[in-house]
């Protein structure tokens, strides 16, 4: 049974059709959410949708891209039209990369990356806004462990996450008087599919994990986590015993978290180095 309640909350999330946010919607219909889904591949979230449907929530799938302000703009009104209200929005669709900036010969991947991550939050967030306020409602941003500190390889990436921090961390203060809580979700390694996604420096995805993910939290337990900090209204949640211990490390020792992160990703790990750079 669903340890935390979500009945009849209306719960929008982005990027559900895979991942994090494909176990986060089941996980929400079991605890009897009404979820709107949307992401690009319909296919698959119909089919996320129709699961959830299984579990006892209602689901709707909505085909939408976060880097488009109006499809941004169309998911919330749809959102609308089926449901009248708005209680959670869930950012988490997003895109990776991976490679050392000095690879790229050229910068569209950068922009791609900050259209998807930063301002598809910020799009949604501004529509959903209104409807958050009036049911005093949550905000969710999953940024990463990147959006915390810098990451060899994940410069472009690192960017958007920061400026996801920024974004919503200035919003939860602009928003003290409202009633509407910023909960900000800081994963480390979770096994889904955005490693194979990620952008690597010849502009394509790498189609392939250039890490041992077996070694990775699995998605379950990552929702697990999310679930209560959510719930709670939490200000955040750093994932994993070890980036808690880097922040705290952050602010005593910064170039000691500089090499842990450059060991993290060391050359023997990491197959796309400098040296592709064509
Ligand atoms: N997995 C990790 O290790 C990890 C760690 C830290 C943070 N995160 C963050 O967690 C979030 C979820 O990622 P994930 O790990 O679950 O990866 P994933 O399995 O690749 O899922 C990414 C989701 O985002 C959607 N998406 C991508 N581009 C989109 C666009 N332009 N418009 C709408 N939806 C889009 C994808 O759906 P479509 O392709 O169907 O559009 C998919 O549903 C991301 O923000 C990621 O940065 C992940």
């Amino acid at each position: 049974m669903a340890k935390y309640s979500f009945r009849n909350q209306v719960v929008v999330v982005t990027g559900a059709s895979s991942g994090i946010g494909k176990e986060l919607a089941l996980r929400l219909a079991e605890s009897g959410a009404l979820l709107v889904l949307g992401a690009r591949n319909m296919a698959k979230l119909e089919a996320v949708a129709k699961t959830c449907r299984q579990k006892g929530g209602q689901a709707t799938a909505v085909q939408m891209d976060v880097s488009d302000k109006e499809s941004c703009r169309n998911f919330i009104e749809k959102t609308i039209e089926k449901f009248e209200k708005i209680d959670i929005l869930v950012n988490n669709a997003g895109i990776s990369m991976w490679s050392y900036f000095e690879a790229f010969t050229d910068l569209t991947p950068f922009e791609k990356i900050m259209q998807v991550n930063y301002f598809g939050s910020l799009y949604c967030t501004f529509y959903a806004l209104p409807y958050l306020k009036k049911s005093k409602g949550r905000l969710v941003a999953i940024s990463s462990l990147t959006g915390k500190t810098g990451v060899p390889t994940r410069s472009g990436y690192a960017a958007s996450k920061h400026a996801m921090a920024g974004f919503f961390d200035t919003l939860r203060i602009e928003l003290k008087d409202t009633g509407v809580s910023v909960t900000m979700i800081y994963p480390g390694f979770v096994a889904t599919d955005v490693r194979k996604h990620a952008i690597g420096s010849n502009g394509k995805s790498l189609e392939k994990s250039p890490l041992d993910e077996t070694a990775t939290m699995t998605v379950e337990k990552c929702v697990d986590l999310m679930m209560p900090a959510i719930a709670k209204r939490k200000r955040e949640l750093v994932m994993t015993l070890k980036g808690r211990l880097g922040l705290w490390l952050k602010l005593i020792a910064p170039g000691l978290v500089d090499s842990i992160a450059l060991k993290a990703v060391s050359k023997k790990k990491q197959p796309i180095k400098k040296a592709d750079k064509k």
